[in-house]
């Protein structure tokens, strides 16, 4: 039996496991991730593997980054949210550890734990988005992942939704990720705060806060919970804008299975229901085709991690 160890680099968070060829996690390890700092953060990534690699037999490392990664998977070209430019994370690693290292897109491996193991299991057509800082994709198509002529397809929060819109941190405006990602919902929750509507006043005073520049992701999944209307009415956009730029990605790869994953999953059901509904109406010939199903993320934070690790066993 073959182990391996996943690694999720996040941007607050770096968390490792060790895992099975059944994709379960056996031992974990963890670190913060370093603010703005490369090496900082290729030094913590290997201090946790070490951590592990210590007390198991390890025959490979798969690391999901953040960013687009080269065809070899090893290299960061960049990450439009993250310090990385043309950072060679894999040899580094790989270098310090004496073990094979394999990089991959964060959120092609959520999707291939998610097909491997999760919510799309063997499912040959499924897409995954991962709902974060930044919006993540990934596509399997007869099962195989698609990673394009250099490493680079499925950057699914690219895509542009609203001409001359939002600048993305990918230098390009008006991205998918700069309306239906866990920023874009702070954005528009701040603003509309500033604007000292009654709606406004009563988000900020459930939240505890009188500045909206205070207000965080979590505090409007919370308050959406508790039934605030102007957060509930923020995760049903978010949810809308999510919905509509899948019914676009449904009319390229025609999934089966679309699997919502990502760190927003507190306000699942607001979100999912509003994504649904945007997406059953914009789906392009709608009444003459079969629909794919809905799925949230099954392994949850984790698919990240046990997608890394199989695939890096994947020769
Ligand atoms: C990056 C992707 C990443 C996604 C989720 C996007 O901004 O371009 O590479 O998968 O964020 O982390
Ligand atoms: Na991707
Ligand atoms: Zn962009």
């Amino acid at each position: 039996m073959g182990l391996s160890i996943g690694i999720d680099v996040g941007g607050t968070k770096i968390a490792a496991g060790v895992v099975d060829d059944e994709g379960a996690i056996i031992a974990r390890a963890h670190r913060d991730t370093p603010a703005d700092s490369v090496d900082a953060t290729a030094a913590a990534i290997c201090a946790a593997a070490a951590e592990l690699i210590g007390e198991h037999e390890i025959e490979a490392v798969g690391i999901g980054a953040a960013g687009f990664v080269s065809s070899d998977r090893s290299t960061v070209l960049f990450a439009p949210n993250l310090a990385w430019r043309d950072e060679p994370l894999g040899a580094r690693v790989a270098a310090e550890l004496k073990i094979p290292v394999v990089v991959e897109n964060d959120a092609n491996a959520a999707a291939w734990g998610e097909f491997a193991y999760g919510a799309a299991k063997h499912v040959e057509h499924m897409v995954c988005v991962t709902v974060g800082t930044g919006i993540g994709g990934g596509v399997v198509s007869e099962s195989r992942l698609l990673r394009g002529a250099h490493g680079v397809a499925a950057e699914l929060g690219h895509m542009r939704v609203v001409p001359g819109g939002h600048r993305c941190g990918c230098g390009a405006r008006g991205c998918w990720e700069q309306y239906a990602s866990g920023r874009a919902l702070v954005r528009e929750g701040r603003a509309q705060a500033e604007s000292g509507s009654p709606a406004a006043a009563q988000l900020l005073s459930v939240c505890g806060i009188t500045d909206p520049a205070d207000l965080t992701g979590p505090m409007i999944t919370a308050a959406a919970t508790n039934g605030d209307p102007l957060a509930v009415e923020l995760l049903e956009d978010l949810g809308r804008w999510l919905g509509e730029g899948l019914a676009s990605i449904a009319t390229l790869w025609d999934p089966s299975v679309v699997v919502i994953g990502g760190g927003v999953s507190a306000a699942e059901d607001l979100i999912l229901t509003s994504a649904q509904i945007a997406f059953e109406k914009n789906l392009p010939a709608r009444s003459n085709r079969p629909h794919p199903t809905f799925g949230i993320a099954l392994l949850g934070n984790d698919a990240g991690l046990i997608g890394a690790a199989d695939l890096a066993r994947i020769k």
